[in-house]
Parts: structure tokens; sequence; C-alpha cells
């Protein structure tokens, strides 16, 4: 029997699933007809979601996927229940897919790990380690653009060494052959080991943003940090707030774009989170169709764009 898919992270797909996955999801952005899913998706979220949570709802209705949200903070994982006798109950009653967002590093995997049979499992952001899902959805939103992943210098600013967001996009950025990835944060915000290929560390926003193709503000993540260890937000604004005064160093063509939630006016300027430079909004929206060619790559026909 072959071996049940699962999205741990972008590590999942090997080269041609990961090519036809974001054509495909561009070709869904561009109109394409979506695929007819049969089944029950359920949405385990064990820490709060707006868009990930939403869009994954979207994806699922679009392909006529049945959808099951469960809120974990008023389900039976309060009362003392394992998540894995969780995934049980609800493979019981037919559950075929699951989508999990979580707080403990690695869980995803070891949740895979025990699984006999079904339901398939959707990392939709676990801990400081993985989102694939936002991950995927950013270069499928570089490739609508039109953009030549190749050719392009990108700077990730901010809290990179708490974010899953970073910690996936880049894998996935060296992987699909990023000119450039320039990372920058204050140094507590910093990955400790930050090599790799075509990786390099700047000292400065002004300096990762010069002759940047585009740059992706990260939030700070508090809920991840000891008390004693978060920034005053002006303090660091000062140093690290994306502003549209550092963009005229940029590529003219320079894009913008953040994974959200936004916190305006500390890790970016609302003129430049509103203003036209900005992919936020085409991110969110290129989510659900990305979010769809993930459920017909786990659940469907062989996916072509
Ligand atoms: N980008 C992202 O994961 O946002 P949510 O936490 O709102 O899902």
């Amino acid at each position: 029997m072959p071996e049940a898919r699962h999205l741990i992270d972008v590590d999942s797909l090997d080269d041609e699933e990961l090519e036809r996955l974001l054509e495909r999801a561009c070709a869904l952005a561009g109109g394409a007809r979506p695929q007819r899913l049969e089944g029950t998706v359920a949405g385990v979220f064990l820490e709060p979601s707006t868009r990930t949570r939403v869009s994954f709802q979207l994806a699922a209705a679009r392909l006529g996927l049945h959808y099951v949200h469960i809120d974990g903070e008023r389900s039976s994982v309060t009362k003392g229940e394992s998540l894995e006798d969780t995934i049980d109950t609800l493979a019981a009653m037919g559950i075929g897919c699951l989508v999990l967002r979580l707080g403990e590093n690695g869980r995803c995997r070891r949740l895979a790990d025990s699984l006999q049979g079904p339901p398939q499992l959707v990392n939709a952001g676990e801990g400081t380690v993985a989102h694939p899902s936002q991950a995927l959805l950013d270069a499928a939103t570089l490739m609508a653009r039109g953009l030549e992943l190749r050719k392009l210098k990108l700077a990730v600013v901010g809290d990179i060494a708490h974010s899953r967001v970073a910690a996936s996009g880049l894998k996935l950025w060296q992987r699909l052959g990023v000119a450039e990835i320039r990372l920058a944060g204050p140094e507590s915000m910093l990955p400790e080991a930050a090599g790799g290929k075509r990786v390099k560390q700047c000292r400065s926003l002004a300096e990762a943003v010069a002759d940047a193709d585009v740059v992706m503000m990260l939030r700070i993540q508090r809920e991840r940090m000891a008390d004693e260890a978060r920034p005053d937000a002006e303090c660091y604004a000062e140093h690290w707030c994306l502003r549209e005064a550092h963009l005229e160093r940029a590529h003219p063509g320079c894009v913008v774009m953040h994974p959200g939630p936004i916190n305006r006016g500390v890790e970016i300027d609302p003129a430049v989170a509103d203003g036209p430079r900005s992919l936020i909004r085409e991110q969110v929206r290129m989510g659900v169709f990305t979010r769809m060619a993930i459920f017909e790559w786990l659940l469907g026909l062989p996916c072509r764009p």
C-alpha cells in the first residue's frame, strides 16, 4: 500500500510535486476549474488564526469538501484528552484529512508517524518550525505576478528566529533557487544557524532593502518570548519598521510582503502596508488557491496546472 501523504513541511513535496502545486495554485487563481473532491476535512486549531483557518475552510468548500472546524479551546483536549485520542476519535467519524495548528515544535511529524491510516495531516503552522502552506502561498503570489524567482533578491526582516513562516520560507526559497536571500533583524531575533545557499545576514534594514526585489517583513512573535525578552515596540520601530523612505533604495519594482497578522507602526508603516508595492492582500487571496492546490495534491487526482 502506498504511504499516506501528509504536508508536514515544504520537504513533504518532491521537486516535481512542488513545481506542479505552485503552478496549479497560479492556474486556479487565473480561473482554472477546480477538481471536485469528496470527503470530510477537519481543522483542529490549538493556536489562534484568522487567515490560515478561514482560507483552508474556503479552499475545502470550493472543492466540494465538507469542512468541520474544531476550536482547540472548546475541544475535549481541554479536558485532558490527548491529541492522538482526538485524532483517533475524528478518524472514527470518517474524517479523512486533518488541518492542524499546533504550538509544539516537531509534533506534526510525530503525529503523522503514529498514524496507521487516515487522516492525512496538513500542517497549518507549528511552533517556530514550520508553516508550509504560508511559504507555498508566498511563492505562488510572486509567481502569479510573473516574477522569476531565480532572479530575485529577497530580504526577510524582523523576528526570524521565532518565525515558522521564515523557517519554511527559507527552505523553500533556497529550493526554488532565489538568487539572494538577505536576513535582517535585531541580533536576538536572528536564527542561530542562518547559513545556507545564497543566504546572507545584513546589519540594518537599509542594508537589507538596498536593491532588493522583494522585502518580506515579519512581526515580533511576542507569544513565543519570555516577558523580559519582548522589545519595546517604539524602540523596535525606530530601527526595524519598514517605511517608504527605505524603499527608495530598493529596486524600482520592489514589492513588499508580510504573512500577517501585521502590527502597523511596529514592523511596517501603514503607508507601506497599504501602498502600491504591498502584496499583503494578494498573499491572502493566493492563500485560498494555494490551499485548494494542497487539498488537490493530497486528496485528488494527480495535480496538473
Ligand atoms: N499568516 C498566518 O498564519 O496568519 P494567521 O495566524 O491569521 O493564520
